[in-house]
């Protein structure tokens, strides 16, 4: 394709997919699939890298971007971000409307009620329908320059339907089942958890390099017009629907209401509703409709007269420890658990709170007979905000970490540098048991009916003693029937589970084997790159770091792992067992080089060339030897010769290492 017709079709590809954006992200009615999608992206990015100065910024396929930033440039807002004044209860929105009504005593008050996503306020400036900069509210006059990381938020438009100067706010936060799945990973990954969504959000745009955030599927919703001198919309509603016609993603539940009444029931009836909500709300924000009254109400020094926040108070209860218990985890972990006498918590009956680990049980100072305040963390994890000190009758029994393991009698010890004091012992019966069920569980090997109950119940009655014994148990049916309370179709079901997830791909067996750091990402990452388990096994440490995001540590608890006689034995017997070890692609996404022609040339800095022609065919791509027009890519290393030039000759887009990584990973 000559220049000047991939301009025409860049331009248009933009277009389209700037569209199924809209309707993706503001309108939630998408018309394309997600593959789909990423096919026309993909025809994109290959124009793009035919010839480079297509790119604009606006294009989806820029969305992260250059080089980790040295630190954070300060913005002075335009026009000043300010907070909300909070009402606690129905007699405080009764002020705040009698206060409204005093001064502008004729006019027929109108409300926009929306929800408060509980994440973080930014400011968004676009120049001509680009957006060219994006900052936090900091202390509403000056905020900090975090585009590079809002960029990379899908549901933000680079480019506006029109080419409009304005300055708009939202929130950023991240949906709940996000942060539960970034927790988990980072829980894998030995790293500190976030306390709930919103630090999760703040921690992502706090990151100076792109990539991060990128990882983070966070979102946004837009609440407010800044300075936007190209519109005049009359009241806030009018102006939520001119940003939404824009491409700006609005509230998705608002409503206009005039009664007071009406507006507490409203607030009211999302105090348990919010909980169905895929993202955190802390209550609902009421905003006086007409924008020339809210110029008339003015502001005080932090805050509107026309607009309050009606907050949810964190869901919190008093209840009484009965017990401190020690859990021992995969690792070897050793978690306090505090026993509580049952309370209900936001919906759900709690009977146990986390004490998270030593320190803060002892910082805590949290006694078996202890009074305290629990509450939901990011409004899903129960833990102990506070002792009630006050209550204390002086019985309460003081708890100390064990030194020696619950479960087996092993001595615990506590790594310098880390929290948590472990269990060492490689054959700890509480570890050998959280294993077998993290490797049966949904996010691993997802063995249906395979708990750990099961897994505690099939250990105890000497049926398995590891992983792979799991796969000895088809042929056991008849001792498994004679377990306690398993019907016959329960032990059918249970056995075709087991014979089902021999096909999981390869991805789940990593992460169900329960490698140190390697999470449900890595082990994607790893399996997409290695392609089969021996190739992997086989993998250097050099080998295992050029894979994206695996650092030094992972790479050696890989190695580490593949190197010990005891993991060499799982392997053989799950091998034995007709375990998958390849890394299937996940339907629709199976080969996101389906029948495309390579040419590999020169020296590539990291692969040889046998590993980038199967990385390229496993990929669904085709290798070959020559260079003709039917070739689509050439990948070339140094000291390419003339295979290099013809590419040039016959307009074949070539590819450097990294730009065929970049390929075999665009989803
Ligand atoms: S309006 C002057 N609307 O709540 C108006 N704020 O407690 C200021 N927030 O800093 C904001 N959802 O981060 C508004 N629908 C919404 C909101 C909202 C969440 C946040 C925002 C603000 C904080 C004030």
């Amino acid at each position: 394709m000559n220049r000047e017709k991939a301009l025409e079709v860049v331009e248009q590809l933009k277009q389209e997919l700037g569209e199924h954006n809209y309707r993706y992200h503001v309108l939630d009615d998408p018309k394309i699939s997600d593959t789909d999608f990423d096919v026309l992206v993909r025809q994109l990015q290959d124009l793009e890298r035919q010839y480079p100065d297509l790119i604009t910024p606006d294009s989806p396929t820029q969305r992260v971007g250059g080089q980790p930033r040295a630190g954070f440039a300060q913005v002075a807002h335009r026009v000043p971000l300010l907070s909300l004044d909070n009402a606690l209860n129905l007699e405080d929105l009764r002020d705040f409307v009698r206060r409204a009504m005093k001064l502008v005593p004729e006019a027929q008050l109108e409300f926009v009620v929306e929800l408060k996503v509980d994440g973080l306020a930014v400011s968004l400036q676009y120049e001509n329908g680009f957006l060219v900069r994006g900052a936090t509210r900091g202390n509403g006059e000056v905020g900090e320059d975090i585009t590079h990381n809002l960029r990379t938020v899908k549901s933000i438009p680079l480019r506006l339907r029109e080419p409009m100067t304005l300055e708009v706010r939202g929130e950023v936060y991240m949906p709940r089942s996000s942060f539960l799945a970034l927790n988990a990973e980072r829980a894998v990954e030995g790293q500190t958890l976030f306390a709930n969504p919103r630090n999760a959000a703040a921690g992502s745009l706090r990151q100076l390099d792109p990539k991060v955030a990128a990882t983070r599927n966070l979102a946004m919703v837009t609440y407010g017009l800044g300075y936007s001198p190209a519109l005049s919309p009359v009241s806030h509603y009018d102006a939520l629907m001119a940003m939404q016609k824009l491409g700006l993603r609005i509230n998705p539940h608002l409503t206009i209401l005039h009664e007071l009444e009406d507006v507490v029931n409203y607030c009211e009836s999302w105090r348990e509703k919010r909980y169905e909500l895929p993202f955190d709300i802390d209550g609902l924000v009421i905003k006086i409709n007409n924008l020339a009254l809210q110029e008339q109400l003015g502001t005080t020094a932090k805050s509107p007269r026309w607009a309050i926040a009606y907050k949810f108070p964190a869901e919190q209860a008093q209840t009484l420890v009965v017990g401190i218990s020690v859990q021992v985890g995969r690792i070897g972990t050793l978690t306090p658990i505090a026993e509580l006498a049952p309370v209900t918590l936001a919906g759900t009956v709690v009977k146990r709170a986390s004490l998270h680990n030593e320190d803060i049980l002892r910082e805590k100072d949290v006694r078996v007979g202890d009074h305290v305040l629990i509450q939901k963390a990011g409004e899903i994890i129960p833990e102990v905000v506070e002792v009630l000190k006050a209550k204390r009758s002086g019985q309460e029994q003081p708890f100390a970490m064990p030194e020696v393991c619950p479960a087996c009698g092993s001595k615990v010890t506590r790594l310098p540098g880390e929290v948590a004091l472990r269990c060492f012992n490689p054959a700890c019966p509480a570890q050998v048991m959280e294993g077998i069920a993290h490797f049966a569980s949904r996010g691993a090997m997802d063995i249906e009916g395979f708990g750990p109950a099961v897994a505690e119940q099939l250990l105890a009655a000497g049926l398995i003693k590891d992983v792979a014994d799991i796969y000895t148990l088809p042929a056991k049916r008849e001792a498994l029937m004679a377990l306690e309370r398993k019907a016959d179709k329960s032990v059918d079901n249970l056995i075709s589970a087991i014979e089902q997830s021999k096909t999981q791909p390869l991805w789940r067996l990593l992460y169900g084997l329960g490698i140190r750091f390697v999470g449900a990402r890595t082990a994607k990452l790893l399996a997409r790159r290695f392609g089969h388990l021996d190739a992997l096994r086989k993998a250097s440490v050099e080998e295992l770091e050029a894979v994206p995001e695996v650092g030094p540590k992972i790479a050696e608890s890989v190695t580490e792992f593949f190197s010990l006689p005891s993991s060499q034995a799982i392997v053989a017997r799950l091998r034995d067992a007709g375990l998958n070890f390849v890394e299937e692609q996940a339907p629709g996404k199976s080969a996101p080089l389906e029948g495309k022609v390579f040419v590999i040339t020169g020296t590539l800095p990291t692969y040889s060339r046998d590993e980038a022609a199967r990385m390229i065919e496993e990929a669904g791509g085709k290798v070959t030897g020559s260079v003709s027009k039917k070739t689509d890519y050439v990948v070339a290393g140094e000291k390419a010769g003339s295979k290099l030039e013809k590419a040039t000759q016959l307009e074949i887009p070539v590819l450097d290492e990294a730009g065929l990584e970049a390929l075999l990973q665009t989803p």
